[in-house]
């Protein structure tokens, strides 16, 4: 039986696009949830016919967990099993992480541990490093530090920019993230 999985996005989606892409046996995206109004990733839901809702987080303010909540009551309803984090830019609290414990994957990307949060791609070229990449992990309580499922890694070039980086780094993602997602659906 495929796993129902639900992908959680915030904008463009092009990793939701990829996970749809590579769907085979082992799950099938059901349900995508935007927390941002009209963004292109709905667009994609709805062209793969497949259930896209937007559960706007502003009118919650700074209730954090009442938007969790609501958005948990839509995953339960829908008998999601896996819900891929897929550039869902808000970070989840302790309520929603641990109802979801082993069933929330997210990608990021830098190759964690090291850059976790935002602006990897800069940081990575400030501090010099000689490779950069992506990692797919399941989602803890602390940000961007679950345990890793999978990480590809590239080369940094002379020359290289923060925009640069984030179009390669976007290519391993697309390879990455349906692997290790099919890896943890085909766990009992
Ligand atoms: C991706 O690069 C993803 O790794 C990143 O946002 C981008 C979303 O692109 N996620 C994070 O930074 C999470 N902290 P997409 O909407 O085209 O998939």
């Amino acid at each position: 039986m495929k796993k129902r999985v639900a992908v959680l996005i915030s904008g463009r989606g092009s990793n939701l696009q990829a996970l749809l892409d590579a769907e085979q046996d082992a799950y099938e995206i059901t349900l995508v949830v935007a927390n941002v109004p009209g963004v292109e990733g709905l667009d994609r839901a709805r062209a793969a016919g497949v259930e896209a809702l937007t559960l706007d987080h502003k009118p919650y303010g700074k209730n954090r967990e009442a938007f969790e909540r609501d958005l948990d009551a839509l995953l339960v309803q829908r008998n999601i099993e896996l819900i891929a984090l897929a550039g869902f830019m808000r970070v989840l609290t302790p309520f929603f992480v641990n109802a979801w414990k082993g069933r929330l994957v997210n990608i990021h990307p830098s190759l964690l541990p090291k850059y976790p949060g935002v602006n990897t791609h800069a940081r990575v070229l400030e501090a010099g490093e000689s490779e950069h990449g992506c990692s797919v992990h399941l989602v803890v309580e602390e940000v961007d530090s679950g345990e890793i499922l999978g990480q590809a890694k590239m080369p940094i070039r002379a020359g290289d920019t923060p925009d640069g980086l984030a179009e390669r780094i976007l290519l391993l993602e697309h390879e990455l993230y349906p692997r290790c997602l099919a890896e943890l659906a085909r766990l009992p």
